[in-house]
C-alpha cells in the first residue's frame, strides 16, 4: 500500500490566501446585492497591466515562435544567457554587486523558489522565520518534515524559531538566543512593509557567517525601497556571498503575477565544507525544472530596456501612491500605521484591541473592503491588519472614505 507524504496533514487550515478568498466568496454569494461594492485591498496582486514595452516584446517573441529560425523548444537549465546577463548588469553591478551570470537560476516566481529551495537541505536544519512571516516559507518548510509539529493553542510549530518582529522592536528582527542552521529574511518585509537598512543586515550577514547558517533572503520587494540606506540586495553587505541565497520576482516590480517569472541568486562562495549549494541547485533545477518560457524571459528582458524601466518605474510610483493614500488616510482616521514607505504593504495596528479576523469581519460586512488579518501570518501578527497598495487608485480612495467614515475608528 502506498504512503502519503504525512508531513501535510501537520498543516494547519488551507493557504492563507486561498482561505480568505473563500471567505469572500461565500459573504459574497450570500449578500449579491453588496458583492460589487467589494474593494479587495487583501493579496498583493498587481491591478495594472503589463507596460507596453513588455507587451510589445511578448507579441515580437510570440512571432518569433511562429518561424523556423527563430522557434525555440526547451529552455537553457539556468535561463537564457540573454536575461541572465541584463539581469546581472542592471540588479547587480550597477549597485556594486559582485554576482554572476552563471550565479542566476531564472525561475517562473519567487513563490515557487522559496517554496523549492528546501529541497537542498536536510531536514535536521533548524529553521528562523521572523513573526509574522510570508506563509511559504513555513508551510513548506513543514512539507518537507522539517518543523516538527504544530500547537494550535500558541499558532506555532515546535521546531522553528520564531523571531517577533512587533512595533516595540520596530518589526526588525533580534539574532535569535538559539543557534538557526537557515535563516528566512524578507525586505522590504511582506507583511509588515517595514525595512531593514543595510548596517542591520550586515548583522545578520555577519551573524550567519559566524555561526555556520545560509540566509534566504526574499528581495521580491526591492523595486519598492526609495530610502538611501535601504540595501536591494543582500549582497550590497560585506561577505554575503559566502552566507546567503536571493530570491526575486518580477511580479511586484513588473507586473507579472500572472505571466510568472523569478529567479534565484545562488553565489558558487556559498559552500556546506566543500559542497557548493551552486552546483546542488544546478541538479535540482536540471532535474525538477524545464525552464520559464521563451516569450516570457524575453519579456522579463524587455523590463531593463530604457522605455520598460521607464513604464515600470511609473507603475511602481502609481502604486506607491496608493501606499500613501492608505497610510494617510488611516492616520487621519486615528489608526496607528508602519510600513507603505519603501513597500507596497501597509501594517496596522487593529482599533479596540480588536482580533485580527474580528477586525477582517468588520471591513469585509461592514465596509466591504478585503484586507488579510495579521494573525494569518504568525501569532505575533495578532493585532495587526494589512493592507495593500496594488489596488485602483480610484479603489483606493473610495476604500480610505469608507474607513474614515465607518463606525470603528483607531482614535
Ligand atoms: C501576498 O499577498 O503576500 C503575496 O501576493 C503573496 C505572493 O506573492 O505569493
Amino acid at each position: 500500500m502506498f504512503k502519503i507524504n504525512d508531513n501535510y496533514l501537520k498543516l494547519p487550515g488551507s493557504y492563507l490566501f486561498s482561505n480568505i478568498a473563500k471567505k469572500v466568496a461565500a459573504y459574497s454569494e450570500a449578500h449579491p446585492d453588496q458583492a460589487d461594492q467589494i474593494i479587495r485591498l487583501g493579496i498583493g496582486d498587481v491591478t495594472l497591466p503589463l507596460a507596453p514595452a513588455i507587451i510589445e516584446r511578448l507579441h515580437s517573441a510570440v512571432d518569433e515562435m511562429a518561424k523556423q529560425e527563430t522557434f525555440k523548444g526547451y529552455a537553457p537549465d539556468l535561463g537564457y544567457e540573454f536575461l541572465r546577463t541584463t539581469i546581472v548588469e542592471h540588479d547587480y553591478q550597477a549597485r556594486g554587486c559582485d554576482i554572476s551570470a552563471d550565479e542566476i537560476f531564472v525561475s517562473d516566481g519567487a513563490k515557487s523558489d522559496s517554496g523549492n529551495i528546501g529541497d537542498i537541505f536536510s531536514v535536521d536544519n533548524k529553521i528562523a522565520v521572523c513573526d509574522p512571516v510570508y506563509p511559504v516559507y513555513v508551510d513548506s518548510n513543514a512539507m518537507s518534515g522539517r518543523t516538527g509539529v504544530y500547537h494550535p493553542e500558541t499558532e506555532m510549530w515546535s521546531d522553528v524559531i520564531y523571531m517577533p518582529c512587533v512595533s516595540e522592536n520596530h518589526f526588525c528582527p533580534e539574532l535569535p538566543k538559539e543557534t538557526p542552521d537557515i535563516i528566512y529574511l524578507c525586505f522590504p518585509n511582506n507583511p509588515t512593509g517595514t525595512t531593514l537598512t543595510k548596517d542591520q543586515l550586515q548583522v545578520w550577514v555577519d551573524y550567519a557567517l559566524k555561526v555556520g547558517a545560509v540566509i534566504i533572503y526574499d528581495a521580491a520587494y526591492e523595486a519598492y525601497i526609495s530610502s538611501e540606506n535601504v540595501p536591494h540586495s543582500i549582497y550590497e553587505c560585506k561577505g554575503a556571498k559566502g552566507c546567503a541565497i536571493e530570491i526575486r520576482s518580477f511580479s511586484k516590480n513588473a507586473g507579472f503575477t500572472g505571466t510568472r517569472l523569478g529567479f534565484t541568486v545562488v553565489p558558487k562562495d556559498l559552500k556546506c565544507g566543500d559542497v557548493s549549494l551552486h552546483t546542488l541547485w544546478a541538479r535540482r533545477h536540471g532535474t525538477k525544472f524545464n525552464g520559464a518560457p521563451y516569450m516570457i524571459q524575453a519579456a522579463g528582458a524587455a523590463v531593463y530596456s530604457e522605455e520598460g524601466r521607464k513604464q515600470t518605474q511609473e507603475q511602481i510610483a502609481y502604486y506607491m501612491n496608493n501606499a500613501t493614500t492608505i497610510r494617510e488616510g488611516l492616520i487621519d482616521a486615528g489608526y496607528e500605521v508602519f510600513g507603505g514607505v519603501d513597500a507596497p504593504y501597509i501594517w496596522l495596528k487593529t482599533p479596540n484591541h480588536m482580533k485580527s479576523w474580528e477586525f477582517f469581519d468588520y471591513l469585509l460586512e461592514e465596509l466591504n473592503i478585503v484586507g488579510t488579518p495579521g494573525s494569518g501570518f504568525g501569532p505575533s501578527g495578532e493585532g495587526y491588519f494589512r493592507l495593500t497598495a496594488f489596488g485602483s487608485a480610484e479603489n483606493t480612495k473610495k476604500a480610505m472614505e469608507r474607513i474614515r467614515a465607518g463606525k470603528v475608528s483607531g482614535k
